[in-house]
């Protein structure tokens, strides 16, 4: 079985029971709002606390410092490995925001992407000399996905996985919100390019009863075993966590009891 990275997030080691392996590529799929930011910063607090292990977070959907606030809202304080260099983000966000641009310490690179093998050299440059091994992060890939040409994206796909991925020996993992079709449909044509899949979503079916319940399912991850279920997950004040099963039964059972008293409610009111 290949190297691998125990994630240290319990409800995906539940489904990853070995972790992800390295040199592997690996999208993060799903809805706005489910937690896939969380989810990579979570993965990379983890990693870095392995002494030698660097970061390189690539940011499209946000600034460099909405980044950092959203690590230290979870008491994920990154400033030291900044400082030690394990830290690194690249900023393609900012070349937006003109003079509003404020300087952030750990952004090492700012790059307005209008070739896609900028951004191989850029992080590839990025995550090379280090001790320990590195984690490469995009968030996310739809501004990509709608700039640039299917066959240009699925090749620059191709390029980032065989280099950044394979070549370097990283552990690569990128966010896409599948919320339209369009990126739907773009999924369809990476999940094979890529190492793993792992998607986020609201139970479709506990959202009818009005509880929204978070839940990823690790669909495919080359070389590794891995548990194909739906498990529950919460986004605490500690991050990504297990969903307590007895305390999320109690939920279920009350909201049935309230569908059941509507239920009776309705059929009266026919009479
Ligand atoms: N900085 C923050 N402070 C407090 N809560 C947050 C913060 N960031 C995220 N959350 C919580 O975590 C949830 C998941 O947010 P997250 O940004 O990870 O979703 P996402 O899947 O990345 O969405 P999108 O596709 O829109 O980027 C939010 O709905 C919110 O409840
Ligand atoms: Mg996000």
């Amino acid at each position: 079985m290949s190297k691998t990275f125990s994630t240290g997030i319990d409800p995906l080691s539940i489904a990853l029971p070995s972790g992800i392996p390295y040199g592997s590529l690996t999208l993060l799929l799903g809805p706005g709002g489910v937690g896939k930011s969380v989810m990579l910063a979570n993965l990379s607090w983890n990693f870095l606390r392995e002494p030698k292990n660097a970061v390189v977070y690539v940011a499209f959907d946000d600034s460099p410092d909405a980044l950092l606030a959203l690590y230290n809202y979870f008491g994920w304080d990154v400033s030291r490995y900044v400082s030690e260099g394990r830290f690194k983000i690249i900023d393609c966000f900012s070349f937006r925001l003109g003079p509003f641009k404020k300087a952030v310490s750990g952004v090492v690179r700012e790059l307005e992407v209008k070739d896609l093998n900028s951004l191989v050299y850029a992080v590839s440059d990025a995550s090379s000399p280090t001790r320990g091994s590195t984690m490469v992060l995009i968030d996310s890939l739809n501004e990509l996905i709608l700039k640039f040409e299917v066959s240009q994206f699925l090749d620059f796909i191709k390029s980032f996985r065989a280099v950044v991925g394979k070549g370097l020996g990283n552990i690569v993992i990128a966010t896409i919100h599948t919320t339209t079709e369009t990126f739907q449909e773009i999924v369809n044509y990476l999940e094979y390019l890529v190492d793993g899949v792992i998607e986020a979503r609201i139970n479709p079916s506990l959202m009818e009863y009005g509880v929204p319940v978070k839940e990823l399912l690790v669909r495919k991850m080359r070389g590794v075993p891995t548990n194909p279920v739906w498990v529950p997950y919460v986004i605490s004040d500690k991050g990504v966590a297990a969903v307590d099963p007895q305390k999320l039964a109690a939920v279920l059972q009350e909201r049935l009891k309230e569908a059941e008293k509507l239920k009776k409610l309705l059929s009266g009111s026919e009479d």
